[in-house]
C-alpha cells in the first residue's frame, strides 16, 4: 500500500518537492521561495460526479462531427472579438490582470447579454458581498431577470448550487478566493487554484457550462497565481492598462476557439467599462501638432494596426552616465536605437538624457515601431518637428538600415482613415507596389529617414 507522504510545493510556480526547504526552479531565477507543506488529495472521488455518463469512446476521425462550437455573444463586441466570436458553450475562460483593473465590472457587463440570450447566469463572487454587488450592478443598470447572484467561498456549495440552478453560463471572482475544504493549503495557495480549476474544468466539460474564472496576478507573480491554470483553461485572457489611464486592453494570450493576439481596447469610464471602437483615434486624440519629438507610429496589435503617439524628450545630462527611460517601450530597444543614432546617424546622444513615451499610456512592442521612435528621438534632439500628417513605420537593425514590415496595406489604410496623408516606410516594402492606399515613401536607412523627415 502506498504510504501518504506530504508533498511541499512552491507558492510560486507550483513545483512539487518530497523535502521542506526553497524552490530550487525560482532560485535559479533569482527569487527564494518557500515550499509548503501540502498534503495529499483525499481520493479524487468527489470529482467523478460530473464527468460524462458511459466515459469515453475512440471513434474514426473520419466519423467525428466538427465542434465549431455553438458561440453566444456576450453583447460586448471587443470581448467577442477577443474570445474569437463569441463565447464558446462549455469552454473554460481565464480572465487574469492587475487587482482593480476593471475583470468584475467587464464579467458583470458581460453577465447582462449572456443572461437575456442564454441564461441562467451563475455569478458567484469570492470577494464582493451581494449588496456591494447589487450596488455595482445598479451603477452600471444592469437588472437582466436570468442573472443570479450568490457571495460564496466554498467551492463545494458553489457546485451545489450549480447541481441545482443549472446555469448555461457560470463566473467564479475569483479562483483565488474560492477553496476546497477538504484540501489543507489556504485559500489563494497553488494548491488550491490548481485543484479548484480542475474541479471547474470537469464541471464545464461535463455540464456543458461556459465559465469564467477570474485570477489576479501581480506583476512580480508574488501571489500563488493563476498561471498554474494556463494548461487547464482552453482561452486565456489577460486584461491590462495603467492603472490611472482610462484605457484598458483585453488580449487573448491562449485560445484554443480562436487567434491569439487578438486584442479589445475599453475605457473605464463613469458607468463600467465602453468599448473603443476606434482605438488610433482614441491615442491620438490629444496629439500637439507640430510639437517636436513626437512621432505617429504605426502598431500591429493581432490583426489590428494601431496608431500611437511615441514621444520623446532628449536633454544635456547634466552628470555622469545619461539616462535612459522608456515607458511604453521596450527599455533595452530604446537603448538598442539610440546607439544605432549615435554610430550610424552621428548624434552624440551619449551626452544627453533621452526620455522616451508612448502617449496615452499605450505600449508598442512591435519591431515595426522601431523607426517611430528613433525619429522621435531624433526630433527631440535636432529640436525640428515632423509634418503632422505622416505616419512612420519600420524595423531598424544594427546598422542602421530599415527592414520590412509585415502588412503594410491594412497599416496604411489604418492610417487613411485617420486623415493622415502620407507614411514613411521601408524602402524593401515598397518593390514593385503601385495603388497604396495613400502616399508612401520608402526609406532605406535610419540616415535617410532622419533627412527625409528632418531635413539635412
Ligand atoms: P473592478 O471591476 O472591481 O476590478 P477587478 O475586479 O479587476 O479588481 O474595477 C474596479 C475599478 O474600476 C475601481 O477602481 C473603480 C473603477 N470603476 C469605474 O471607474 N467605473 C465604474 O463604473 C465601475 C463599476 C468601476
Ligand atoms: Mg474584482
Amino acid at each position: 500500500m502506498a504510504r501518504e507522504r506530504a508533498v511541499y510545493r512552491c507558492q510560486a510556480c507550483g513545483l512539487a518537492a518530497p523535502k521542506p526547504g526553497t524552490c530550487p526552479d525560482c532560485a535559479r531565477a533569482g527569487s527564494y521561495v518557500q515550499l509548503v507543506e501540502e498534503r495529499a488529495t483525499p481520493a479524487r472521488s468527489g470529482m467523478r460526479v460530473v464527468t460524462p455518463a458511459g466515459g469515453s469512446r475512440p471513434q474514426p476521425l473520419a466519423a467525428i462531427d466538427s465542434d465549431g462550437g455553438e458561440r453566444i455573444a456576450t453583447g460586448i463586441g471587443e470581448l467577442d472579438r477577443v474570445l474569437g466570436g463569441g463565447l464558446v458553450r462549455d469552454s473554460l475562460v481565464l480572465i487574469g490582470g492587475d487587482p482593480g483593473i476593471g475583470k468584475s465590472t467587464l464579467l458583470l457587463q458581460a453577465s447582462r447579454a449572456l443572461a437575456e440570450r442564454a441564461g441562467p447566469v451563475l455569478y458567484v463572487s469570492g470577494e464582493e458581498s451581494a449588496g456591494q454587488v447589487k450596488l455595482r450592478a445598479e451603477r452600471l443598470g444592469i437588472a437582466p431577470a436570468g442573472l443570479y447572484f450568490v457571495a460564496e467561498n466554498d467551492l463545494d456549495i458553489v457546485l451545489g448550487h450549480v447541481r441545482a440552478l443549472r446555469p448555461r453560463i457560470l463566473v467564479v471572482d475569483s479562483i483565488q478566493a474560492v477553496y476546497l475544504p477538504g484540501l489543507e493549503s489556504a485559500p489563494g495557495s497553488v494548491g488550491q487554484v490548481r485543484e479548484c480549476g480542475a474541479r471547474l474544468m470537469l464541471l464545464a466539460k461535463g455540464e456543458g457550462i461556459a465559465t469564467f474564472l477570474v485570477g489576479h496576478v501581480t506583476k512580480e507573480g508574488a501571489l500563488a497565481g493563476p498561471r498554474v491554470l494556463e494548461h487547464l483553461v482552453d482561452t486565456v485572457l489577460y486584461f491590462e492598462g495603467e492603472r490611472h489611464h482610462a484605457y484598458r486592453v483585453l488580449r487573448a494570450v491562449k485560445n484554443r476557439f480562436g487567434s491569439t493576439n487578438e486584442l479589445g481596447v475599453f475605457e473605464m469610464a463613469e458607468r463600467g467599462l465602453a468599448e473603443v471602437a476606434n482605438p488610433s483615434g482614441f491615442f491620438l486624440s490629444e496629439r500637439p501638432v507640430g510639437a517636436a519629438g513626437s512621432v505617429i507610429v504605426s502598431s500591429l496589435e493581432g490583426t489590428r494596426p494601431l496608431l500611437l503617439e511615441v514621444q520623446a524628450l532628449v536633454t544635456p545630462a547634466s552628470f555622469g552616465t545619461p539616462r535612459r527611460t522608456a515607458l511604453g517601450a521596450d527599455y533595452n530597444r530604446v537603448c538598442l536605437l539610440l546607439a544605432v543614432l549615435e554610430k550610424r546617424v552621428g548624434f552624440p546622444l551619449q551626452s544627453q538624457d533621452a526620455f522616451v513615451n508612448v502617449a496615452g499610456g499605450g505600449r508598442v512592442s512591435e519591431p515595426a515601431a522601431d523607426l517611430g521612435l528613433a525619429l522621435a528621438v531624433a526630433s527631440s534632439y535636432l529640436d525640428r518637428p515632423l509634418r503632422g500628417d505622416v505616419v512612420v513605420m519600420g524595423e531598424v537593425g544594427l546598422t542602421g538600415e530599415v527592414r520590412a514590415v509585415t502588412a503594410l496595406d491594412a497599416r496604411l489604410k489604418e492610417a487613411g482613415a485617420l486623415g493622415f496623408t502620407s507614411a514613411v516606410v521601408p524602402q524593401n516594402n515598397l518593390r514593385g507596389r503601385t495603388g497604396l492606399p495613400i502616399e508612401a515613401h520608402g526609406v532605406g536607412s535610419v540616415d535617410e529617414a532622419v533627412k527625409v523627415l528632418l531635413g539635412p
